[in-house]
């Protein structure tokens, strides 16, 4: 799996099942060939592309960040005016926090694991600012390079914390949620979209399940830093509610009945037998 080979959770990316009915064997195979060149390369060079193009395509990065703000209104962020916004993981720029403060936030904080965000130019913060209407001031987007869960040097309280295609990285969710808590003003809101499906290109749309047809043993040889952590939706639903979110799932993409019936008996143990699989994308929304 690829960070250069994402495909994020918003935007385009049809699912082709019907087009991809190779039997188990045939996907189990592909998909490990795959994961095993993948972390070789990844171990070696690190988590470096978070998006499957670079800031320098200004329009579809610009149309992006403004899709990803409105998904996050579309499944619990009601208001921006007023708030003091956390977001995790925004990759390789801050223009989500330019559009949440152009919709009235009071403050914007970006934490992330990697140093990713510089790889923005000035082209690209020009372009979005003529989308908004107003120059971008990149003094009140701010950015900590950190560690998780801890998430030492940041300082609540926040009222909205977001995140998209991010906490699918994360390999302590129960532990972020719970620090999560201590960093958010009472009432304060928190969405997370997340992208449960394999992360490379060729096999997510056809197999969008592969990376669960893997024992744990298998997965570690797969893994480098940021490889998706295999959580499902209620993985996140029950991590969520026992740090004291009042938490739900808020469903995107699904997969259908007939792809889980041809798959599941080729899925590890662990996960044949889920009632959450046809979750494929979704957001975890909640309140404090
Ligand atoms: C696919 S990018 C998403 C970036 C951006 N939010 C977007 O929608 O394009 C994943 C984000 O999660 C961060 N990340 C990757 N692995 C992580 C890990 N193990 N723990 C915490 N954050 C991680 C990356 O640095 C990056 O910011």
């Amino acid at each position: 799996m690829s960070t250069a080979e994402e495909t994020p959770v918003i935007g385009p990316g049809r699912l082709s099942l019907s087009a991809a009915r190779h039997p188990n064997g045939f996907w189990y195979v592909v998909g490990l060939g795959m994961g095993l060149a993948n972390a070789v390369r990844h171990r070696r060079t690190g988590y470096r592309r978070p998006r499957p193009y670079t800031t320098e395509e200004v329009t579809r990065s610009v149309n992006y960040v403004v899709a990803v703000v409105d998904r996050w209104e579309e499944d619990g962020v009601r208001s921006w005016r007023g708030m003091r916004v956390l977001e995790l993981g925004p990759g390789p720029d801050l223009g989500t926090g330019a559009v949440i403060l152009a919709r009235g936030a009071a403050s914007y904080t970006a934490v992330d694991l990697f140093p990713l965000a510089g790889d923005a130019g000035a082209r690209y913060y020009e372009a979005l600012g003529e989308r908004l209407g107003g120059p971008v001031d990149l003094g009140r987007l701010g950015y900590h390079v950190t560690a998780y869960p801890g998430m030492p040097g940041v300082d609540g309280p926040f009222d909205v914390v977001v995140s998209s295609a991010a906490l699918e990285h994360f390999e302590d969710v129960p532990g972020t949620f719970a620090r999560l808590a201590e960093l958010a003003a009472p009432g304060a809101t928190m969405v997370h979209h997340v992208d449960g499906m394999v992360h490379m290109r060729g096999i997510r749309p056809r197999d969008p399940l592969n990376l669960l047809r893997y024992s744990d043993w298998t997965y570690r040889r797969m893994s480098f830093p940021g490889v998706p952590n295999r959580l499902r939706a209620d993985d996140y639903l029950a991590a969520a509610e026992a740090a004291g979110w009042r938490a739900r799932i808020v469903p995107g993409r699904t997969a259908p009945d007939s792809y889980l019936d041809r798959v599941r008996p080729g899925l590890a143990r662990p996960y044949r037998n889920r009632k959450d699989l046809a979750a494929l994308t979704f957001s975890v929304a909640g309140e404090r």
